[in-house]
């Protein structure tokens, strides 16, 4: 049977909130990571059944660092890693920290407000919010630059396609890496821009959202740089967030991809350039503040971690303990069988 999956695949809703969560160093947090796994699975069918058509959703992917802290499985999936920084000689994807990363959507802003209060009042005592940033629908689905953000990704069948992992890594079929960056724009020198430059940047016309001709659009533009072929795509759902009193203006780009490789493609074409040299025009308007790769595992591992599933199908030999240890470890490392990951 195929693993349920988090609802990574869902389209823009109308707002949402990105939550970065640092654990507390020297602290027990298994008990404080399965509750969390379990509101997750509790906020979603609740949402869904309080509000069906409200597209309420709550997203968690885990980070390398705690992934390992909290034993969880070993060989975590094959392309998970702690982002490396990718610099070109003039701008820098830089990598920052994060545990857990919570995606919350919703019709109404009440909704994720909701979630994120939960969420909080959950992690609170045992970890520390070091990034909380409230997304909009800007108009017909507009970047805060102006440009309409998330045509070209995949529709339909694709979007599981190339947003989750298939059989290449069964023990980890039906998740998906999650890549964000924090973005601020000097959107005063974009907006300075006349038009037709604004456009070369993008590579697209700005009122009616038309790719330009491949002889037109400069070969820095921010598509064509991103665009590294029909089977290499990612599952955008980028927001934008805005506030005049610190002057930040910003793009929160998030993306859920079966394979993060292709990511890697993507940010060296922008930050190094092909040719090299040839980097994205979009990075002199627009400044990575944070940069970190998140795993989100499908609802089933989430569902096994919660159950203590984990603590009863034993497969593998010579594992003794499924209590919680002292390090607040979940002693499953090696319990990748019993859980239906092998
Ligand atoms: C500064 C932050 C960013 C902004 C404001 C932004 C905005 C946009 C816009 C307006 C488009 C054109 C419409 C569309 O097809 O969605 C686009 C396309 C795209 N962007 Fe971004 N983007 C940002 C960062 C990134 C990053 C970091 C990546 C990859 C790691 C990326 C990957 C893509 C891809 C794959 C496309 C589609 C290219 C195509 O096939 O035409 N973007 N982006």
């Amino acid at each position: 049977m195929n693993p349920e999956s988090q609802n990574v695949l869902d389209y823009h809703g109308d707002n949402t909130i990105f939550m970065v969560w640092n654990f507390k160093s020297n602290t027990e947090i298994g008990d404080a990571f399965k509750s969390i796994c379990a509101l997750v699975i509790n906020l979603n069918n609740s949402g869904s059944t309080r509000f069906p058509d409200s597209g309420t959703s709550c997203v968690m992917g885990i980070g390398y660092d705690v992934w390992h802290r909290l034993h969880l499985p070993d060989p975590p999936p094959k392309e998970f890693e702690n982002f490396v920084p990718i610099a070109g000689k003039k701008h820098t994807a830089v990598s920052t920290k994060g545990d857990l990363h919570f995606h919350l959507r919703g019709s109404s802003s009440s909704i994720c407000y909701d979630m994120a209060s939960a969420i909080s009042d959950v992690l609170a005592p045992v970890a520390i919010s070091i990034e909380e940033i409230h997304g909009f629908r800007y108009w017909d689905g507009r970047s805060i630059l102006g440009f309409v953000d998330g045509t070209e990704n995949p529709r339909g069948d694709d979007r599981a396609f190339f947003g989750l992992i298939g059989d290449d890594d069964p023990a980890y079929k039906g998740g998906s890496y999650l890549f964000v960056q924090k973005y601020i724009h000097d959107l005063n020198a974009f907006k300075a821009l006349p038009l037709q430059e604004q456009e070369n940047v993008i590579g697209r016309y700005k009122s009616n959202d038309i790719e330009m001709p491949d002889d037109v659009k400069p070969s820095n533009s921010h598509i064509a740089l991103a665009n590294v072929g029909d089977d290499l795509k990612i599952i955008r759902d980028n927001m934008p967030f805005g506030n005049m009193s610190t002057n930040e203006m910003g793009t929160y780009f998030i993306a859920y991809t079966s394979t993060f490789s292709t990511v890697k493609k993507m940010l060296n074409n922008m930050f190094v350039g092909s040719p090299e040299g040839n980097y994205d025009r979009i990075l002199d308007f627009s400044t990575p503040k944070t940069g970190a790769l998140f795993f989100a595992p499908s609802v089933t591992f989430l569902k096994n971690i919660i159950s203590g599933a984990t603590e009863t199908a034993v497969v593998v030999p010579n594992v003794k303990s499924r209590s919680l240890s002292a390090d607040g470890s979940l002693n499953i490392g090696s319990l990748q069988k019993e859980a239906g990951y092998e």
